[in-house]
């Protein structure tokens, strides 16, 4: 099979996350979409595609409390409206792809997938490594899914990348978000924050990596890289907001915003 990269592309990009609406950054997202089309004309890899939530799961998440399991019938109902919500923005997200000539279809996770704990233990891929295979570019996304112990649970994006990125034998995994990697802290409330670019076991303890300034249910920034940190497939934490980083990343450029490596 030819290399497979891995992009995450983050909910506080492709939605007005700041603005805690459920709409999408039309411009940046189509923009994002040419980049990534123009990054495959010119190299041949698979490509798989993650997206987050923004407002449009991590608000109604919040509002049926489906972060903290099963309790009452209401919540079946946000189990609905939160899944819907998700469809609503990955067939938004596949629009742009395709409108950059694309071939993207949806991977849907919460048929397939199963939480324990909130830990993904079963995600079947042979389907998925069927469609790599033949150039479609699988795009899957942050959704409600069973969870064995709690009843339901929620799957975030970042947890599904690097399951996937193991189980599917990826040679590199690529989150893009909406700043320029990891800082020392927090660069929305400190503005002498330093941009660090490497992160490994040895240097993860100095940092203050919080979670999100905005509605987030599945631990933000923090979770992202403590994940990361336990692949053993090099992964880097670059801005989608910065025109041009998302192709260079996808053209296997590094070092162009925090690399993480354990
Ligand atoms: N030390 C840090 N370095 C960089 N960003 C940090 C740090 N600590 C907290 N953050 C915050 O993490 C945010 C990114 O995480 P967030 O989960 O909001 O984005 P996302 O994963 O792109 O969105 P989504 O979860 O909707 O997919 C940044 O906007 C930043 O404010
Ligand atoms: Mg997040």
């Amino acid at each position: 099979m030819t290399e497979l990269i891995i992009l995450k592309l983050g909910g506080s990009v492709i939605t007005k996350k700041k603005e805690d609406k459920a709409e999408i950054n039309e411009e940046v997202l189509q923009r994002i979409a040419s980049e990534i089309s123009g990054a495959m004309k010119e190299r041949k890899v698979s490509l798989m595609v993650v997206h987050g939530a923004g407002p449009f799961g991590h608000v109604p998440a919040r509002e049926y409390g489906l972060d903290t399991g099963l309790r009452d019938n209401r919540q079946v109902k946000g189990f609905s409206i939160t899944h819907h919500s998700m469809e609503r923005l990955n067939l938004l997200v596949i629009d742009a792809l395709r409108k950059s000539g694309l071939n993207a279809i949806e991977f849907q996770p919460s048929s397939v997938g199963i939480l324990k704990n909130e830990k993904l233990v079963h995600f079947p891929t042979r389907a998925l490594e069927g469609i790599l295979r033949i150039g479609l570019i699988p795009v899957a996304y942050g959704d409600v899914l069973m969870d064995e112990e709690k009843g339901v649970g929620i799957l975030s994006g970042d947890h599904l990348v690097p399951y996937l990125a193991k189980k599917l034998n990826a040679s590199r995994v690529i989150i893009a978000t909406d700043v320029a990697g990891i800082f020392d802290s927090d660069p929305k409330g400190n503005r002498n924050a330093r941009l660090i670019p490497r992160i490994n076991s040895e240097n993860i303890g100095a940092l203050s990596i919080g979670n999100s300034t905005t509605t987030d249910v599945t631990g933000g920034m923090q979770r992202k890289v403590r994940e990361l940190l336990n692949l053993e497939i090099e992964s880097e934490i670059i801005s989608a907001l910065e025109p041009g980083l998302v192709k260079k990343a996808l053209l296997g450029e590094r070092n162009i915003g925090t690399v993480i490596r354990k």
